[in-house]
Order: C-alpha cells, then structure tokens, then sequence
C-alpha cells in the first residue's frame, strides 16, 4: 500500500545532502512505485535556481549516485519536483509554505500530508522549528511530519533544549529524528536476526556470550567536513549515535510488537542501564586518538592537522574506542568494546559476538592448539553477511580441530537492497517511527558519553597525532582489549 498524498518541504534543498541522498533516494522508492499516488518535492535554499536549473542539479545526483537511473523514470518523476527560493531565516516567507500546500489541496482534491526535511547545518534548526511553528497546519499532529538530521545537539544540553524546543511546537509523534544506520538492510536484519530465530536468543546472554565487539571503520579522512567535524571528534560523530544504536540492538530485550514505542522503550532501556564512566575512569575505559600524515592505498595523505579548515593544534579525536558494561541480569559482567575512526586499515562496520569456551575439553592436547572460540559475526557493511565460526575435525587420522565458517551472504542470496533513506523516507511518509530516536533516546545517548567528553575536554591530548592512517588506530586501543585478554577480532 502506498503513502498518502504528501508534500515534502526539503529546507537545504540546492544542498549536498539532497542531491547524494535524499532525492536519489525518493527517486529509487519512484521507480519501486512507493511514492505516494500523489506527491511534490519542494526545494527550499537561498541559491536561485529555476524549477528547470534545480532539476537539472538533481539529475546530475541521480547520475552519480543513484543505485538506478532511466531517462524515462527520471522524466516523469521529476515533473514532481519544483524549488522555492527562501531564506530560511525570513519569517515573512514562510507563507509561501502555506500557499504551496493550498495549492495542492485544490489540485488533488482534500487533505495532504506534509513533511519538512531540514537538511540544514544545526545551528539553523532552531530558528526554523520555531517559524514552521507558526505555520496553522503544522498544529495539524496527524499530517505534518518534521525530519531533523543528525548532530542532533552538541551535548546533552543541547540536545535537551532542542528536545524541549521542538516538543513544545510539534508533539514527538510528529518528531522523526533520523540516524541513517537504524535504516540499513544490515542493521534492521538485526531484530530480525535477534527476534525471528529461537536458536540465538537461548544463548544471547551473559551466560554464554564472553564479550562483544562492535567496529565501525572507515578508510577516508575528514575530506572536506573539516569545518564540521572540528565540533564534533568520532565520539560525537559516531559513538553517541550510530554505534550506541548498534549496541541498544544487540543489547535489547525482545520486544513484544514492532510497534515504535515498544522498540524504543525496549532501546532506551539499554542506554539507561549503561554503567555511568566517572570522569577518573575515562582513561582506563576509553582511548583516542588522530591520524598523523601517511599512506592510503598508495597515496599520500594529510595529517588531521593539516586538512582543510582544521585548526593546526587541533585536539579532536579522529578515533575512539570505548568499553561499555550494561548493567542488567542479561549482560552483567560482559564488556562490550567499540572502535571507531578514520583513515583505518579497512572499511567495515561489523559486530562480533565471542562466546564463552566450552565447559570441557575432552580432546587431546594437540588438539587445542588451533582451536577458537565460537563467534558470531555480523558483517553489515561493505560486506554484507553473518558467520557463524565453529570447531570442525580436520580430515586426518588424527583428532585436530579447526575453526570454520558457517555463512550468509546477502549478496548471494538477494539480488538488491534499498538505500537506508529510501526506507527511512517511506517510514516517515507512512507515519512510522520505529526506525527514529526518540527523544529520551538522544538524551540517554548523550549521558552515556558525556563523561568522556568531558573527561577529554578537561585533559587535552599529549600525543596526538597518534595513530598511522592505514592502521587500526593508536597502540592504546589494542591495551584497551588486551588488558582484559581478547584482541579486536579481524573481521575478514
Ligand atoms: C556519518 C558521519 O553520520 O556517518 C560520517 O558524520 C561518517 O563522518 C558516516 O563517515 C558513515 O556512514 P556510513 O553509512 O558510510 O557508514
């Protein structure tokens, strides 16, 4: 069933965001006829662009990053897509909003729904929330939808009074806070994973879990978010959003429906059993570190220090790594270890779950020498699939074992998967929210990290840059994990 008639107000239109992702990914979900019967594309932005001017940029997006692109689909879809020139910071203008939704109400017969997306930076979103606030059918709680992107705040006061902000204009059904990873085929295979398999969930707790791993690296640098990333550091940028999400997956009971609330509460209940770090912890719980110039793949790169808008003497962390206990029956006593950086050795985001030994080992000794633990590991991205390792007899007259694979491959098995905008996009045409934070989420999350963020905000670093680009990060995070007896697991 498709969405009802919607409007959807992109404020940041002529932006980056909505020519790489937003508009390839409405134009995917077009062609799968997911789109709503009746819909339009509003562009909003200060660059003056006409209707034909803006589309022609939208094209060139589709040319470079759609997953699929035809002459004839992109005809058709894009006699939905108009642009309004507007500054957002003029009130005045914001009566142009109105008319264009009056507009199609006569021209489609009856009510429409209306999303706003702010792909805007978050210093503009404020400001916005509070003018669309003024706007009278934006008090309409069933039709009118507002999508914030991600830094949502800078810390947990900000993103308290944001939280605040924003539920004294919109009621928090009408709030979609977006983190792109809750969208990824991967990562929403998780529940599944998790929920729709009695073999796991037997064995998915202290008991029989040694520990968790959850890696996100990446093989680029800052590029061109100097600027940006500056404010923010890899705890900021991925710890307190997508890697805290990934760990409220893993970590979560199981819930009773797929209703939003009830996913979200069952999340939330993660975050708030986090043990709190004290600020004399943070040194033993959590590393960081900066990449210093070197070589990706054949290339010389910059240090940190060096990039483009980046402060020569720059302290943010371009790598951390954290461990987390979640303080309840299911997981007392389990660390979780998390990483995260860039310009590491390898691109990947995967989670591994160790198990514990087998009680007994009744094999003879030789035996022993090549044997591993169990793991499970979840692969979800570039590479997409779950491994399963085990103990196999290695054919011989003798009783050697050997650990071996037992695998899933998306590739294999699917022959495509949806963008994670398209899905978040049409959850939010369809009024779902499961995917989205919630309020109280994005506050736990922010209380979960504020201690090492203060922690390193109070102790500038005295070896930075620390790490070689090409690596896997700054020697303390392999002391991080050894101290405890494991290593970071190599996911290939
Ligand atoms: C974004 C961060 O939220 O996620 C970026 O701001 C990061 O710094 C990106 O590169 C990673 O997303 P993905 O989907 O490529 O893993």
């Amino acid at each position: 069933k498709r969405p009802p008639a919607t409007v959807i107000f992109i404020f940041g239109g002529s932006g980056d965001l909505n020519q790489r992702k937003l508009t390839p990914a409405l134009y995917n979900l077009f062609i799968d006829n997911w789109m709503p019967e009746k819909f339009a594309i509003v562009g909003l932005g200060r660059t003056d662009y006409s209707d034909d001017k803006f589309r022609t940029h939208l094209y060139d997006g589709i040319q470079e990053f759609s997953r699929r692109k035809s002459e004839e689909s992109w005809g058709k879809f894009s006699q939905s897509i108009r642009y309004l020139q507007m500054d957002a910071g003029d009130a005045a203008a914001y009566h142009k909003l109105t008319d264009v939704v009056k507009e199609y109400e006569e021209q489609w017969g009856g009510h429409v729904n209306v999303m706003f997306y702010l792909a805007v930076a978050p210093q503009l979103v404020p400001d916005i929330a509070v003018k669309l606030g003024g706007l009278e059918f934006c008090k309409d709680t069933n039709f009118t939808r507002i999508v914030v992107e991600k830094p949502f705040g800078h810390d947990l006061q900000s993103a308290t009074e944001l939280n605040a902000l924003l539920n004294k204009i919109f009621s928090e059904d009408q709030v979609y806070r977006i983190d792109h990873y809750l969208g990824k085929e991967t990562v929403q295979n998780l529940l599944a994973l998790r929920f729709a398999n009695a073999l796991f969930e037997p064995l998915w707790n202290r008991n029989y879990i040694d520990h968790i791993q959850i890696t996100a690296a990446e093989t680029v640098g800052v590029e061109d978010r100097g600027g940006y990333y500056e404010q923010s550091g890899a705890l900021r940028d991925m710890v307190q959003n997508h890697i805290l999400q990934l760990l409220c997956i893993i970590g979560m009971e199981a819930p009773v429906s797929f209703e939003a609330n009830e996913i979200r509460n069952k999340k939330v209940d993660v975050l708030n059993a986090i043990r709190p770090i004290t600020k004399d912890q943070v040194h033993e719980v959590a590393v960081r570190g900066q990449y210093a110039e070197g070589w990706m793949q054949g290339q010389k790169v910059r240090a940190y220090r060096s990039e483009k808008n980046v402060d020569p003497t720059s302290t943010i962390e371009t790598f951390a790594a954290v461990k987390f206990y979640i303080e309840n029956w299911r997981w007392q006593g389990v660390p979780f270890y998390v990483r995260t950086g860039k310009y590491l050795h390898e691109k990947t985001t995967s989670i591994t779950i160790e198990f514990k030994q087998a009680p007994h080992f009744a094999f003879p000794q030789e035996a022993a020498e090549t044997w591993r633990p169990n793991r499970l590991t979840i692969s979800i991205q570039p590479d997409m699939d779950i491994r399963l390792r085990f103990q196999a007899k290695r054919p011989g007259q003798s009783m050697t074992l050997n650990p071996v694979d037992m695998k899933f491959s998306y590739k294999d098995a699917y022959d495509h998967e949806p963008e994670a905008y398209e899905t978040l996009l049409l959850d939010v045409m369809e009024g779902n929210a499961t995917q989205f934070m919630r309020a109280d989420q994005v506050e736990a999350a922010w209380r979960v990290v504020m201690p090492i963020i203060e922690a390193w905000e109070a102790r500038p670093p005295v070896d930075f840059p620390n790490y070689a680009p090409n690596s896997w990060g700054p020697e303390d995070a392999e002391a991080l994990i050894a101290r405890d007896g494991h290593n970071w697991a190599k996911v290939k």
